[in-house]
């Protein structure tokens, strides 16, 4: 059976970007492949982080990914933090990494334009990744197109350290589709939907209120023009609101133009408002339940344990390859 790693970062609330890209492709590879699915705490401290607001995050989103619908009996879910291999590993690639890849990366720069001091945990990100990625003999790695240049970088470093010590690391392919991988910010579809945008309105949150999301969504940019036709490059904002209405909604782009036709962005964005909404209250009733079951620690327990066992092959090997004096 193929093995699928992927991390989503319990910062701040997740959007429907995250859980397009990433989280609901997650749900659908459960069934035919190994799955690890990994809350990546250790990745959030690398900007600053309240701890309380950390700590609920974390167990928040443990419960989400139960949620949306991933079976703990199918798959692994769990903390990075609770398995020490993560940081030990990124440790050593990072002495195989070259600051020149690093510098190359452009989620770096965009997170540390314009501060007065950034962390060196912000610059080694990607290692960590990389070592997240690495310590599973992972196949595949679902995510959305933000975190492209992060598993060439992966792949670059895994190639490398085989060469160099033999081969150790299984290169990962990584698994982004064609259509939703990068859904764009309601307040200006030219960006990215993202958790650090200040903005409430530029995201809609798997957690939104049926009321916050109606009005996001009526707020959305879009154009002068009054015509729902698909068209990135001419009509972006329409064009980001079909791609969420075809993907939640089930209907083709086509058949979206076809239906609102002479319509306008009224009628079209009030059906979406309905779509966004149905689809989230079944994840948000369940999430509630599983948040209040005792559920959610059971879970990440035991997928710690079982992250530990597979991880700790994959970092032994990779000592023993290195020359470290392992008994
Ligand atoms: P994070 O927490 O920023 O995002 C989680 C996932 O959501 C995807 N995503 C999007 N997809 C479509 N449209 C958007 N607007 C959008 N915004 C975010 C991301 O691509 C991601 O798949 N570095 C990762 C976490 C990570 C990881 C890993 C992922 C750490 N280690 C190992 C895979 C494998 C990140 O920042 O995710």
């Amino acid at each position: 059976m193929k093995r699928v790693f992927s991390g989503v970062q319990p910062t701040s609330q997740i959007h429907i970007g995250n859980y397009i890209g990433a989280i609901k492709r997650f749900v659908d590879l459960q069934d035919d492949m190994d799955c690890f699915f990994c809350i990546v705490d250790l990745h959030s401290i690398t900007v600053p982080q309240d701890p309380k607001k950390l700590y609920e995050n974390s167990l928040q989103l443990a419960a989400l990914y139960m949620a949306v619908g991933l079976d703990p009996n199918k798959v692994t879910l769990f903390l990075q933090s609770h398995v020490p291999a993560h940081s030990e590993l990124a440790w050593l690639l990072q002495c195989n990494t070259y600051m020149g890849e690093l510098n190359r990366m452009t989620q770096f720069k965009e997170k540390s334009k314009g501060k007065d001091t950034v962390t060196t945990g912000l610059y080694t990100y990607p290692v960590l990744m990389a070592a997240d990625i690495l310590l599973y003999g992972t196949d595949y790695v679902p995510v959305g197109n933000d975190q492209k240049q992060h598993l060439e970088i992966c792949r670059d470093v895994a190639l490398r350290f085989n060469k160099k010590f033999g081969e150790t690391f299984v290169i990962p392919d990584p698994l982004i589709s064609k259509f939703g991988a990068r859904i764009m910010a309601l307040d200006d579809p030219t960006k990215k939907m993202s958790k650090s945008n200040e903005n409430k309105h530029s995201k809609i949150n798997l957690l939104d209120t049926p009321s916050k999301i109606k009005k996001s969504i009526m707020k959305a940019i879009t154009d002068s023009d009054s015509e729902v036709r698909y068209d990135v490059e001419n009509k972006p904002g329409v064009s980001n609101l079909m791609t969420i209405y075809n993907i939640l909604g089930g209907l083709s782009l086509e058949d979206i133009e076809n239906k609102y036709a002479g319509l306008g962005y009224g009628a079209f964005k009030k059906d979406l408002v309905e779509i966004v909404v149905l689809s989230l209250e079944p994840i948000q009733k369940k999430y509630e339940e599983i948040l209040n079951s005792g559920e959610v620690e059971k879970v990440l327990k035991k997928g710690a344990e079982k992250a530990n066992e597979v991880s700790n092959e994959f970092l032994e090997k990779a000592k023993i390859n290195m020359g470290f004096v392992v008994f």
